[in-house]
């Protein structure tokens, strides 16, 4: 395997200077493991939030939901995250930090010369104790225990209440899934590694419901859609595994769990959890809540509790191993280039129109041709600097192709499409432009760093 050049350093550099990914409330001084996304984070992680939706709703199986962030305190108790949402969690009594227990390893105190927290001569750390991850609130005026709500640490038990919900109005029956994208929050007691972890994040989940028999078999089928679902958006099949859960790492409601995992500049680490979650959460919200959540077939009569396949993934995660596993810096004319060799469809921006000049009539002509795509696809009409540093600051935001405005265009209506990766540039007539980045957009793609 190549020696890959990225660290996680580059990338948070990267996306602060061409404004992807920022420190959230930097005026005030930030606030720990917050980040704001701007414009081409937006398109970015937008990007990758409808490729998941794509790939879920193009099935014939798939609904879509959005249930509330807020939602009645007994789902968290049905859930099993009120009693035991939790980590094990030191505090220093010296330097008053506070640790993962099962981190401290690879966690660093504060305190100079930094070494793991109760290492050094000065540490004093208390006892383990479990940590509840779940942010909590009140709803309405009173802030009593009755008012007692919480932000939602997972999207998934939103789906699960809705079952019923669903079952009626979709017309579905099992096996069939309801996917749901949105912000889930934990009050993670040691976030870090830029998106990595994040107390406030996006997620992607699904939760198919299937007969209990089926249940192994669409695990299976759950595993390698969604390990096909990254390798088809452009990560390198060599960086991607799938582990499976040991017995003693299982979550309580899962009889089978296997990680996507991801070789980050930190290591191999989790992307996505597919797991089979039996009939826990349904029989659990049936219990809490008094309602029946079951199939009855009609045809056979047979009625039952389906058995839950999820694929869980999160939106920034994936959005940081998209903007890692395309990082890229070449030798070109004794300059070093940094460029996102991202999927075309995952691109912020698909073309940038530059006229070479801001004179002759090439301003007026690049707009027009701006106006012929944008309607289409994401373009960006760009006049300021150099065209070097036009095509420099394109390749650092991933545009796979710049069209390039000149003399000869004013002429007989032709313009330059330079490549992103390879660096090639062909003549193509102005009007053939829309079919051609269509076409491209629409075709297969592979990352030239596997041929590096
Ligand atoms: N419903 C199951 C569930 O939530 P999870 O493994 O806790 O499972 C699923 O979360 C995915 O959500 C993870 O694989 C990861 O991509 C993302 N995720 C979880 N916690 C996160 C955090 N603190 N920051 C960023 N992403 C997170």
């Amino acid at each position: 395997m190549p020696q890959d050049v990225v660290t996680m350093d580059k990338i948070v550099a990267l996306c602060k200077r061409r404004g992807f990914i920022f420190p959230s409330s930097e005026i005030y001084g930030g606030l720990g493991s917050t980040y704001d996304y701007g414009h081409y984070g937006v398109l970015l992680k937008t990007n990758v939030k409808n490729a998941w939706w794509q790939a879920m709703l193009s099935r014939e199986d798939i609904v879509a939901l959005d249930s509330a962030i807020l939602q009645h305190p007994r789902v968290w108790e049905a859930s099993g995250h009120v009693g035991g949402f939790s980590d094990p969690m030191v505090d220093c009594r010296t330097c008053k930090g506070r640790f993962r227990a099962d981190h401290v390893a690879d966690l660093q105190c504060p305190q100079k010369p930094s070494k793991c927290p109760g290492e050094g001569p000065d540490c004093d750390l208390t006892e383990a104790r479990a940590f509840n991850l779940m942010f909590q609130t009140h709803v309405g005026p009173v802030q009593d225990t009755a008012s007692v709500a919480y932000l939602r640490p997972e999207t998934a038990q939103g789906i699960f209440i809705n079952f019923k919900n669903v079952l009626q109005f979709s017309r579905k029956k099992p096996p069939f899934g309801i996917a749901q994208v949105g912000k889930s929050f934990r009050n993670e007691i040691t976030p870090g590694n830029f998106i990595f972890r994040t107390r406030e994040f996006e997620q992607m989940e699904m939760e198919f419901f299937v007969p209990p028999a089926e249940a192994e078999q669409w695990y299976q089928h759950w595993i390698e859609e969604r390990r096909t679902w990254y390798t088809d958006l452009g990560i390198r099949p060599d960086h991607l595994e799938i582990r499976a859960h040991a017995a003693d790492e299982l979550s309580h409601y899962s009889s089978g769990t296997s990680d996507v995992e991801y070789l980050f500049p930190i290591g191999w680490s989790e992307l996505e959890g597919i797991a089979n979650r039996g009939n826990f959460d349904l029989t659990q919200h049936a219990e809490f809540s008094g309602e029946k959540l079951e199939y009855f077939d009609q045809a056979s009569g047979e009625r039952y509790v389906p058995h839950v396949i999820e694929p869980a993934a999160g939106a920034d995660r994936a959005t940081l191993a998209f903007l890692v596993d395309s990082y890229d810096e070449e030798e070109v004319d004794g300059e070093t280039r940094t460029v996102l060799r991202l999927h075309p469809r995952l691109a912020p921006v698909k073309v940038a129109i530059l006229p070479l000049v801001r004179k002759e009539g090439q301003p007026e002509l690049a707009r027009e041709i701006h106006d012929l795509l944008r309607f289409a696809m994401q373009t960006e009409y760009d006049e300021g600097g150099s065209i070097g540093k036009r095509y420099r600051r394109q390749d650092e935001i991933g545009t796979p192709w710049c069209v390039t405005v000149d003399h000869q265009s004013i002429e007989d209506r032709t313009v330059t499409v330079r490549d992103r990766d390879s660096l090639t540039q062909e003549r193509i007539a102005i009007d053939d432009l829309p079919a051609l980045f269509g076409g491209r957009l629409a075709a297969p793609w592979t990352t030239p760093k596997l041929a590096a």
